[in-house]
């Protein structure tokens, strides 16, 4: 048999070409699959046993305004700033490490599910770790549950309102009656303190009742202005009382189809929210009544400012929720901007509140034109 003869140079070429062309498959393939992983908008990092990165996508690293190279074997927890892991980061203890695991962390005003992975491949160990953002998801979970928290006390305070209107109708009727026919001053004294409390009692369930109304908005065409000269009108007596001076700065007449007792309702609840705001501060009072209409977007501006306390900044996101008051107990439920809030919203239209604390407060209503 005839010896195969071999050319040691060439065999070298050979395996040289063979070994370019295997680094060249493995870099093609690394790069793919990090092609892959950049995709996740998810936050994505491996880390080692260390904690040091090994792996991650370009969306973790960009959310510490930095590229994936920049990080690579850097201890993840020095991106957050910190000195040590979070509680929530559990390293790899070899093939029979922990199970999989989520958890839901707040981080720097933003909500995470992290999740974790933990991975033995050849003797390595390593955590993959995923964050999803899901901070507007909370957003909306925590919405939904105010919203169906609100209906069922909706169907509640109605039902309870509805009890206690009977024997308060009654209460009052009698106490009238009796303060009528006493002469005794003691007696007469008690008897109306009876009777004011129970009127007390009275405003706070047609609060409640307004609050989980479920009749749909009677509508017609109504001048703004003619409601709001109405609604101080009803209230001229408690105006002349405590000296506050009222402004009318009433743009040309305007006719929007709203339904007249509930936008009565919405100027009264900010007339008297001004007015107990006002009485808290020594300043001599002025409430003031603008109303505009922008012709382009054919909405009606109704904005009523006070000179009084003003809100601050931690509270003014929160004056429109039911039952939030700052108000001691027997003054305020916290219903009335809530009740205000859900008219306005009802008839199509936004209201907002601006404020200055220490200088007052403006809400400002905007209505759409509708017929
Ligand atoms: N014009 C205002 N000036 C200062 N603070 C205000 C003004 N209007 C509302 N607020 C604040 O917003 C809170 C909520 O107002 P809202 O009208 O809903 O309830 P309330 O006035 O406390 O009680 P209720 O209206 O049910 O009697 C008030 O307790 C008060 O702290
Ligand atoms: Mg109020």
């Amino acid at each position: 048999m005839k010896k195969k003869h071999t050319n040691p140079v060439k065999e070298q070429d050979d395996d040289l070409e063979q070994q370019s062309s295997l680094f060249r498959q493995i870099y093609k393939s690394q790069k793919w699959w990090q092609n892959i992983i950049d995709a996740i908008t998810d936050y994505l990092f491996v880390i080692d046993t260390n904690y040091k990165i090994i792996r991650t996508n370009k969306a973790f690293a960009n959310l510490f305004g930095k590229e994936p190279a920049d990080i690579i074997m850097k201890p993840y927890y020095e991106l957050f700033g910190l000195d040590g892991p979070h509680e929530w980061c559990i390293l790899p203890e070899g093939k029979d490490c922990c199970a999989n695991r989520s958890v839901e962390r707040t981080m720097n005003d933003m909500d995470y599910l992290i999740s974790c992975y933990p991975i033995y491949f050849d003797d390595r160990e390593a955590a993959v770790y995923i964050m999803k953002d899901i901070t507007e998801t909370r957003k909306l979970k925590d919405q939904v549950y105010h919203l169906d928290k609100l209906s069922s006390l909706g169907t509640l305070t109605s039902g309870v309102a509805h009890e206690i209107n009977n024997p308060l109708t009654g209460i009052i009727g009698y106490t009238e009656m009796l303060l009528m026919k006493n002469e005794d001053n003691t007696t007469k004294k008690y008897l109306q303190n009876v009777y004011d409390s129970a009127i007390r009692c009275k405003r706070i369930v047609e609060n409640m009742l307004t609050f989980s109304r479920q009749t749909p908005a009677q509508k017609s065409l109504e001048n703004i202005n003619d409601i709001i000269d109405n609604t101080i009108e009803l209230h001229e007596y408690w105006l002349k009382s405590t000296n506050i001076e009222i402004v009318r700065n009433y743009g040309k007449t305007l006719y929007v189809s709203v339904d007249r007792q509930q936008i009565q309702q919405v100027i009264l609840n900010l007339l008297i929210n001004a007015e107990q705001s006002i009485s808290e501060t020594k300043r001599s009072g002025r409430i003031e009544f603008k109303t505009s209409f922008d012709t382009k977007s054919k909405i009606t501006v109704i904005e009523v400012s006070d000179n009084g306390t003003g809100i601050s900044h931690e509270i003014l996101p929160k004056i429109f929720d039911p039952f939030f008051t700052t108000k001691p107990v027997n003054k305020g439920t916290g219903l009335g901007l809530s009740i205000a809030h859900g008219i306005i919203a009802e008839q199509g239209g936004t209201i907002e509140a601006r404020s200055v604390l220490g200088e007052g407060t403006s809400f400002i209503i905007r209505l759409p034109h509708t017929s």
